[in-house]
């Protein structure tokens, strides 16, 4: 259904990429301290797809993110790419986080090529080509030479996304990386991401606690328990693409929208009665204001 087309010269489309969350479960903390962030957690991340996880903020979903980077592991359960369980951290999964990291003292493009070109993978111009057509897909050719200081907030999640982007990941993960921006911003950065994906179909984990983002943005949208957090509901966003805002107001999204906030209002309701005060408040600042609408 997903009709693409792939102009970044990769040459073949990638494959595979397909992740494998099964019953994982994680703990935090020794003793009476000692408290359950993941729950037996089960879920897939289909290959070529952009799957979005959603839950209120303090739910364990950075937790998740690490636990699938491999920069923690699972007290049980296994997480597998293409059929392999994951050893560790490994290039095959990158993860754009909500800080930026770029390095201060290197300009647009040298913070993009910067990866693959100490590793020596392919020389300079065929890779500054391809950088910069990446970068002119998110609106930042003409900051080629700029600092990350010149740049404003959006524009550095930007190039982040381009620089994790150029290593061509099997997987790309994205926690809550437009968090923290402006409104308007953050609609921008949300076009720009899904052009991008649209364009690579690589497979995507975008994490969010943001229920418009997440639909506008997902094929595949899960919906996160409480903490300490399992995967309660999948649900499949069968909305065209190329995406666009205008598909905000059509009566398939805000049907999608309806049936999220009546399982995500049900979360909150939990966590009110288990008396996890703060969760609520999240909650409620979360999507009050959408299910007002
Ligand atoms: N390394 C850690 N040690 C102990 N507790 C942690 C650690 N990392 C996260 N937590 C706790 O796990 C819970 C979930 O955190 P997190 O995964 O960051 O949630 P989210 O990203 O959904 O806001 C929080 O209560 C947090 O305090
Ligand atoms: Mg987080």
């Amino acid at each position: 259904m997903n009709e693409h087309h792939n102009p970044a010269g990769s040459g073949s489309k990638m494959q595979g990429g397909q992740m494998q969350i099964s019953a994982i479960s994680k703990y935090f903390g020794i003793g009476p301290l000692r408290k359950q962030i993941i729950n037996d957690c089960t879920f897939t991340l289909e290959s070529g797809k952009l799957t979005v996880l959603i839950g209120p903020s303090g739910c364990g979903k950075t937790t998740l993110i690490n636990l699938l980077a491999g920069y923690e592991t699972p007290d049980s359960g296994t997480i597998t790419v293409d059929g392999s369980p994951i050893k560790g951290p490994g290039k095959d999964r990158l993860v754009v986080f909500q800080e930026t990291a770029l390095f201060p003292w290197m300009t647009t493009l040298q913070n993009v090529v910067y990866g693959p070109m100490v590793r020596g993978e392919k020389d300079k111009k065929e890779l500054e080509d391809e950088a910069m057509h990446l970068l002119h897909k998110v609106g930042l050719a003409e900051f080629r030479d700029k600092y990350p200081l010149q740049l404003s907030g959006g524009m550095q999640r930007r190039c982040e996304l381009v620089r994790a982007l150029i290593n061509r990941p099997k997987i790309m993960m994205m926690d809550e990386p437009f968090r923290g921006l402006d409104a308007m911003t953050r609609e921008l950065m949300q076009e720009y991401y899904v052009r991008l994906f649209e364009e690579n179909h690589l497979t995507n984990l975008f994490i969010t606690s943001e229920l418009e983002e997440a639909i506008f943005l997902a094929d595949r949208l899960i919906i996160l328990t409480n903490r300490p957090a399992s995967a309660r509901t999948v649900i499949e966003i069968d909305l065209p693409r190329p995406r666009d805002f205008k598909i905000l107001v059509t009566k398939e999204y805000l049907h999608y929208k309806q049936n999220a906030l009546e399982i995500l209002h049900e979360e909150a309701m939990k966590a009110f009665s288990v008396g996890s005060g703060a969760a609520v408040a999240d909650f409620l600042e979360a999507y009050s204001e959408v299910k007002a609408k």
